[in-house]
């Protein structure tokens, strides 16, 4: 599918990888509807990109809010492309039994109904939307959706339960999602990114940040927000990627700890 002309909904995109995802459909001459909490940020983002960028605030995992943020995306662009789901929380850090006792269980629900149920929510809109187009001539697409896991999806590290569990769920429901989708000419893949350079990637304490640098094998480097873009342009052009979990993270294997 080509970016030129497409509209695409980035969630999570007032920042990091989503905020790069935005930058780079808008550099492409393709349209985007930014969903994100963060309304300052958003909406000055949206500013900045002009008339080919819309923001709306949404929660991804409220019903009302991704409908209301659809229906700003129909009003402005007349229709939807490509979902690229990067919105997501780094949840509660914490061993399942800590010293205080066993993990509250709030903690574990909160990252999976931001993470996984947000993510589902969107592409469930996203993909009724999608088959409304008529087919590409040249592709046989309607649609193009790529989802974000996390190396922490594959390989989880001590006290890291919810946002691991919540990532595995994104990595779970892409096969069946493509075989659902797959007889409409919608594609889903899944990226898994390593440690980032965003403001959920910097956030970590330097010492665990530097700790995790050193289990990088090349480069020894924060990955930057803009390799990602790239990867999600690639798996939006690319027609024959489809049910794929690509990892981005310099060849790194998470340690235990
Ligand atoms: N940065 C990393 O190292 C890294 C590594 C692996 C995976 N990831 C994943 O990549 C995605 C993007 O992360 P990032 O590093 O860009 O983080 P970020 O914190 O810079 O951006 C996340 C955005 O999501 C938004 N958001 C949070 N909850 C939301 C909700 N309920 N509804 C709508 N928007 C919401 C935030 O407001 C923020 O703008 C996340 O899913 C994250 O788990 C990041």
């Amino acid at each position: 599918m080509k970016i030129e002309n497409s509209v695409a909904i980035v969630t999570g995109g007032a920042s990091g990888l989503g905020e790069a995802t935005v930058r780079r459909l808008i550099a492409g001459s393709g349209k985007a509807a930014i969903f994100d909490l963060n309304e300052a940020r958003g909406q000055a983002l949206a500013k900045e990109l002009g008339p080919n960028a819309i923001f709306a605030k949404v929660d991804v995992a409220d019903e009302a809010s991704a409908e209301a943020g659809l229906a700003a995306t129909r009003d402005a662009f007349g229709g939807l492309n490509a979902c690229i789901n990067c919105a997501g929380i780094p949840g509660r850090i914490g061993r399942i039994v800590g010293k205080s006792g066993p993990m509250a269980l709030a903690d574990f629900k909160r990252a999976i109904d931001v993470n996984l149920v947000g993510t589902f929510n969107i592409c469930r809109l996203a993909a009724a939307e999608m088959l409304k187009n008529q087919p590409d001539p040249e592709t046989g697409e309607r649609g193009v959706i790529v989802n974000t896991s996390s190396l922490a999806g594959i390989e989880g590290q001590m006290g890291q339960i919810p946002y691991a569990a919540s990532k595995a769920g994104v990595i779970g429901m892409m096969l069946p999602m493509v075989r659902d989708l797959s007889q409409f000419g919608v594609r889903v893949n899944t990226i898994a990114p390593g440690l980032f350079e965003t403001p959920m990637g910097a956030g970590a304490p330097p010492e665990l940040k530097e700790k995790l640098i050193s289990t990088l094998e090349f480069p020894k480097r924060m990955g930057a927000p803009a390799e990602y873009a790239a990867l999600v342009v690639h798996l939006i052009e690319n027609s024959y990627i489809n049910g794929e979990l690509i990892r981005i993270d310099a060849g790194t294997r998470a340690p235990p700890r």
